[in-house]
């Protein structure tokens, strides 16, 4: 079954360092298996520079995030059509950062996903409970309300992506068990099948939080596990590859 593994950089990375990236990855990256799909999410400011010292096996782009509306007075934002034209394919809507940091509701997630897919992009619509959520055993109460409100009404077989993330995991070292994650990715995914009328082996779910090199390959032999959303290991080219390389399913 064919993989996505996606590299999401936060506001992590400089000019030199991304150049460095690029050279380490593509001198890596030989022998990764060509049937799955790579994509790297740096910055908005440094896609051009990726995309140019990029050299071999060259992964495809994505931004961070993007605003609902194609342009405008929105100082300091960044527009799906701009994230396409600079050679994006792809864009993470509704991390857990933003909806924590900027206060972005569901329905605000589903504007900007549906906006991505308007601009010819694949929105990765990120999903997760809190650790007091989970504590209080809401964890599939809170993704089903986050399904019903932040998946674009345009979604359909093959235009978006969804990502578990639950938040307690992000940049913690903390992981669900490999029976959760199965149990959450099974809810996501009968779900959102369900809702829009499509087969459960269309539906695409990434996991997300705190997968390293040494833990990816079982997350990602698991088959509800469409592949992995990966913060901190990402910033290491090397790190980012071992995660690539274990994907052996
Ligand atoms: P970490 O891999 O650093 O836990 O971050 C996960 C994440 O938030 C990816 O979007």
């Amino acid at each position: 079954m064919k993989k996505t593994i996606v590299a999401n950089w936060k506001m992590c990375g400089t000019p030199e360092s991304t150049k460095l990236w690029a050279q380490e990855f593509s001198s890596k990256s030989a022998n990764i298996p060509t049937n799955n799909k790579i994509v790297v999410c740096p910055p908005a400011g440094l896609i051009n520079l990726l995309k140019n010292a990029l050299t071999e096996n060259k992964p495809d782009l994505g931004g961070q995030d993007c605003h609902a509306q194609p342009e405008g007075a929105y100082t300091g934002e960044t527009s799906a059509e701009l994230l396409k034209s600079l050679g994006c394919e792809y864009v993470i809507v509704g991390h857990s950062e933003r909806r924590t940091n900027s206060n972005e509701t569901s329905e605000t997630v589903r504007q900007k996903a549906s906006r991505a897919i308007k601009s010819g992009l694949i929105p990765i619509i990120c999903i997760g409970e809190t650790s007091k959520q989970r504590e209080n055993g809401k964890t599939l109460e809170i993704i089903n309300q986050q399904i019903e409100e932040s998946l674009p009404f345009e979604a359909n077989s093959n235009n978006f992506i969804l990502a578990y993330e639950p938040v307690w995991a992000i940049g913690s070292g903390k992981l669900p068990t490999m029976d959760e994650i199965k149990q959450v990715h099974s809810a996501i995914i009968n779900n959102v099948a369900r809702r829009i009328a499509i087969d459960v082996a269309k539906v695409c779910v990434l996991y997300g939080g705190s997968v390293k090199p040494d833990n990816a390959g079982e997350i990602l032999s698991l088959p509800e596990v469409s592949g992995v959303l990966v913060g901190g290991a990402s910033l290491k080219a090397e790190d980012f590859v071992k995660i690539v390389m274990s994907c052996k399913y």
